[in-house]
């Protein structure tokens, strides 16, 4: 049996180890041979492949990024999408296609499962952490590792210049990376897309901080919305790939605050430093217990479903559901969290 593996849209650490294992299990224990499709949905829409073995697995465990490369290309963006993919694992013959990705991939491929009987099986991955379903995705620990080793260094630099230091981090339209590195950092205040924000609440969490002769940090999703949120969407602009670009409010909430509160304010904006380099232990692991569990779905034609994470195991989902609704961040949780603003 040939297995085809890709991986789609925004790259995360863990990829690799997710390709390793299941590579490792399948020729190992089941006697499969694999092909890995190049960039996402591009591979398999242009016949574009690369080879997939244990030498070729060799070493990549605790590599960032992927070795496959990844793209955000849609086959039901594209011509002939479904009939060229369909092409391409007919001519190599491959009858099972493990795609691992976030919303946008997992979509294909639920939908080229349930509506046109291509077998293919999901692996959950984001930074974001936005994926129904599953109580984690890999990549997010990292992500949320690297972003509060960032706002500890921030602290020392913010204290030593009494300056309010702005951080913007990635989530896009959830706050999951900011609400865990915020209160992992010991942030002041912490603002996520799921809820509008304030400004002047934020300044006076600001000013309270500074009259207790302390250094605000505030933590800002790139998602993140003031009340009047046309002042930041006004700058959100697509880029020639016709993505929203969601980075700016970081810089927009730093002007405000001094503005507003007369204190020196600068911003950090972490961007894809987040997404790069080793995966964290726990990353590895969830990413590795996906791979063996995904080839093991393929073992049993259970196609259309995704792995996932509940509580301590690994179990089976439709990819429908993953991808149904976005996971955003409870309000209750977000309101636990609001005791140590200010
Ligand atoms: O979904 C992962 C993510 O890193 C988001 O947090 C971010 O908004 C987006 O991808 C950035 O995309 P790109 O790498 O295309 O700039």
């Amino acid at each position: 049996m040939r297995v085809g593996v890709l991986t789609g849209g925004g790259d995360c650490p863990g990829l690799n180890a997710v390709i390793r294992a299941i590579v490792r299990k399948g020729v190992q224990e089941y006697g499969y041979d694999f092909v890995g499709f190049r960039d996402g949905w591009r591979g398999p829409l242009e016949g574009d492949t690369v080879r997939l073995d244990i030498p070729a697995v060799r070493g990549i465990l605790p590599r960032g990024g992927t070795i496959l490369g990844s793209s955000r290309t849609n086959p039901l963006k594209t011509g002939n999408g479904i009939p060229r993919i369909r092409q391409t694992l007919a001519e190599l013959d491959v009858t099972a296609l493990i795609t691992i990705g976030g919303e946008d991939t997992l979509g294909v491929a639920g939908r080229l499962a349930d509506e046109h009987g291509v077998p293919c099986v999901g692996v959950p991955k984001t930074i974001d952490n936005d994926l129904s379903a599953t109580d984690y995705t890999f990549g997010f620990d990292t992500a949320v590792s690297i972003a509060t080793e960032a706002i500890d260094r921030l602290h020392t630099t913010a204290e030593s210049h009494m300056r309010v230091l702005v951080v913007e981090v990635m989530g896009r339209h959830a706050g999951w990376i900011a609400l865990h590195s915020g209160l992992a950092g010991g942030a002041n205040a912490i603002l996520i897309p799921e809820q509008r924000f304030d400004v002047d609440r934020v300044c006076d969490w600001v000013t309270s901080r500074f009259r207790a002769s302390y250094a605000p940090i505030v933590v800002v999703a790139e998602g993140a919305m003031p009340e009047d949120g046309d002042m930041v969407l006004k700058d959100r602009s697509l880029d020639s790939f016709g993505h929203v670009r969601l980075s700016g409010v970081g810089e927009w909430l730093a002007k405000e605050i001094e503005k507003r509160t007369g204190n020196e304010a600068r911003t950090t904006v972490l961007g894809h430093v987040q997404r790069g380099g080793t995966p964290s232990a726990f990353d590895r692991w969830l990413a590795t217990r996906f791979g063996l569990h995904a080839i093991d779905c393929v073992r049993d034609a259970d196609f259309g479903t995704m792995v996932a994470l509940r509580g301590t195991d690994i179990v089976r989902v439709p990819i429908a559901e993953a991808t149904a609704r976005l996971k955003t961040v409870d309000p209750e949780l977000y309101d636990e969290v609001g005791v140590f603003f200010g």
